[in-house]
């Protein structure tokens, strides 16, 4: 496995690649990596020649500088990690390296990134789209992998690929959950050992609300999942939405749709943590 820290540098090896036929498969992160991004590593390496991983803390898509500033950066670890799971390139560049000058591009593709996270955090997929579509330029993936993890990211880039339109097919992989249900998530490090197992009532909360939606009406279940966590000790309910797992647009009824996901996000004390989980499919 390589680093890599220039545009340029990666360009010629994957030119190389290419040219022999290879397919390439990239994985985006923002490093901290967990099993979460190993599982959609491992799943690029199995279906691709060769994998780029990029580890790159992406500043345009941080809305809250706090949060940027302690965002953790593990890139040893990160390289050990991706090694363990066969990448053949870890990504890694400067922010200098990136946007050498500020990115100007808008991206907008309301209503799907209005809801939710585009409404909680102002220009955040903006940022996501200047930086996935970059390095879509710059390695020309035959395929790129998403968790579902961030359903409504994926659902944004699976639409950016479609009108910019980038000629490549994106990958989406279920989320990774700790044995006791938490998803895996980069921010997980940040919590104290109490707040770890007051976060454990997020996933907990859901799960329970798949069963209680059998015999509830969709009011009623998005109902029970926000006194759930109202009632929860240490956390703090942004939103819970549930909404039509294509448009991202709330539904009303269960009947309204066939594919209907629930999407919540919530704070640990400083800690923003987002889950969802799918009613229909
Ligand atoms: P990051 O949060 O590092 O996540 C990188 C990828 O790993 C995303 O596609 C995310 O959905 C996936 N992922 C994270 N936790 C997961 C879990 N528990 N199970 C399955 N997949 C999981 O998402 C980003 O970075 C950035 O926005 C990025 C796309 C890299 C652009 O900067």
């Amino acid at each position: 496995m390589e680093l890599i820290q220039t545009i340029r540098e990666l360009r010629a090896k994957l030119d190389a690649l290419r040219g022999e036929g290879k397919t390439i498969g990239l994985v985006p992160t923002m490093g901290a990596l967990h099993a979460g991004h190993a599982s959609l590593v491992k799943r690029a390496v199995a279906e691709n020649d060769v994998v780029v991983v990029s580890d790159f803390v992406n500043p345009t898509q941080f809305n809250d500088k706090d949060d940027l500033a302690k965002y953790p950066r593990t890139l040893d670890a990160d390289c050990r990690l991706l090694e363990s799971c066969g990448a053949a390139f870890v990504f890694a560049p400067s922010v200098e390296e990136i946007y050498p000058e500020p990115d100007t591009r808008t991206f907008s593709y309301a209503p799907l990134d209005t809801v939710m996270e585009g409404k909680y955090r102002p220009g955040h997929f903006n940022g996501v789209c200047q930086i996935v579509s970059k390095l879509f330029l710059i390695v020309e993936p035959t395929r790129a992998y998403f968790g579902e993890k961030d359903f409504q990211q994926l659902a944004i880039i699976r639409e950016m690929v479609r009108r910019y339109p980038f000629d490549l097919q994106i990958v989406g992989c279920p989320i990774v959950r700790e044995a006791d249900g938490l998803a895996l998530s980069s921010r997980n490090a940040r919590l104290s050992g109490e707040q770890r197992k007051q976060a454990l009532q997020i996933s907990k909360a859901l799960f329970a609300s798949v069963d209680y939606a059998k015999s509830h009406t969709l009011a009623e279940t998005k109902a029970f999942v926000e006194k759930t966590i109202a009632d929860a000790e240490g956390l703090r309910l942004e939103y819970f939405e549930i909404v039509d797992g294509n448009t991202l647009q709330t539904v009303g009824e269960w009947e309204e749709s066939k594919y209907i996901v629930g999407c919540i996000t919530v704070f640990c004390g400083e800690v923003r943590l987002i889950d969802n989980i799918k009613y229909k499919e």
